[in-house]
């Protein structure tokens, strides 16, 4: 057997960082028959040798397979729509989603290595069935809005700008009390969980069992009071109760935080950049134990500090037009466009119009064991 070359690896989509340093060099062995010999043994024994492996295992910053990239959401939209012509909803398949798959990850569904993105499109009276899972999720609303989604029971009404959770375990479905269609984006921590085998699945009802169209779920009625928490819910939740944060109040802090800046108050992230981090209320901490969501809004014609940062995120734009800087390609980019920024890669946002940015990450995950690491491009 040839002895391997070390493979190197290229980044994706380009770095501020000096790649040319950053690959590991092996020793120069010579490979005689003996040292043949000796990695064929080796690879018998279901082994292999660090040596001749270091840069892909040790690599001097991160190198993520999944590459930067962009889905426009019209045609995002028009495939759902048409899948929702071609495709029942229904037990087995159980929900009409479209997944984001990064073309650096082999075809597999998943927009990074930790994050499922998807949209899914729910025709005028269907309804998607109850089911529940070990992986958390949330919908996020950039358009339309009729359809309840109940969780463990709980109808919960989605609206343009709402950002919905379903945590791990909690039996859910969809139904839509309209005649129009509706689509929305998921996102899961199915790619992690499925790495590291932590997936059960379980059937719920064929119909959602509370078939009612409150405007206010029970679980906004009992958490949604900023600052205020009932007196029978002391204990930390590992998931945020409230299952619904409602746009009104993203909008009025974010509008806040910029009329603050306005009056000379420190309130922004940084001059013309507000933003706003969904939270867990028992806690104060992320809403979900593996994945952070945000909203950014920029004033037109800011540009953000560009940074690296470990970890993935995936953004949509929720209102407005400007560019992703992601390495060193430009993507312009408006209302509904989705964008993914692997681990490391450096990003910027440049607004051309006052812009809203819904993002969400891998962040909790990564700060819990420990590997989170940003570097501001310039300092
Ligand atoms: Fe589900």
């Amino acid at each position: 057997m040839e002895r391997r070359p070390a493979q190197t690896h290229r980044p994706r989509g380009g770095s501020d960082i000096d790649t040319d340093t950053a690959e590991l060099q092996n020793a120069d062995l010579e490979e005689g028959p003996e040292l043949r010999e000796f990695y064929e043994q080796v690879t018998r024994s279901d082994l292999s040798p660090l040596w001749t492996q270091t840069s892909n295992v040790l690599t001097f910053h991160p190198r993520s397979k999944a590459v930067p990239h962009l889905w426009r959401w019209e045609a995002l939209r028009a495939l759902a729509e048409r899948a929702g012509e071609l495709v029942p909803v229904g037990r087995g398949g159980e929900r009409r989603a479209l997944a984001l798959a990064n073309p650096g990850l082999g075809g597999a569904p998943y927009a990074t290595p930790t994050i499922w993105a998807a949209i899914q499109w729910l025709g005028g009276g269907e309804t998607a069935p109850e089911h529940r899972h070990s992986q958390h999720a949330f919908r996020f609303v950039v358009e339309g809005e009729g359809v309840w989604t109940v969780v463990n029971g709980d109808p919960v009404a989605m609206r343009r700008g709402d950002f919905l959770l379903t945590p791990g375990w909690h039996f859910h479905g969809h139904h839509n009390d309209t005649d129009a269609p509706m689509a929305w984006i998921d996102g899961l921590d199915v790619p992690l969980s499925d790495y590291i085998d932590v997936g059960f699945f379980e059937y719920g009802s064929e119909r959602v069992t509370d078939e009612a169209s409150p405007a206010t779920s029970r679980a906004e009625r009992l958490w949604a009071y900023p600052g205020l928490r009932p007196l029978t819910q002391l204990e930390p939740q590992v998931s945020s109760p409230l299952a619904a944060y409602r746009w009104e109040h993203t909008d009025r802090a974010l509008r806040q935080q910029l009329s603050l800046e306005d009056e000379g108050f420190p309130s922004t992230i940084e001059p013309g950049h507000a933003g706003i981090r969904y939270t867990n209320p028992t806690t104060g901490g992320d809403v979900l134990p593996t994945l952070r969501a945000e909203l950014h809004r920029l004033r037109a014609g800011t540009t953000t500090t560009r940074r690296h940062e470990v970890g993935s995120s995936v953004w949509q734009v929720f209102d407005g037009s400007g560019t992703f800087v992601l390495g060193d390609e430009r993507h312009q980019v408006g209302r509904g466009d989705l964008v993914v920024v692997p681990s490391w890669v450096a990003w910027s946002i440049e607004a051309d119009s006052p812009l809203d940015c819904f993002r969400f990450s891998d962040a909790p995950v990564i700060e819990r064991l420990g590997f989170a690491r940003t570097h501001v491009v310039g300092s």
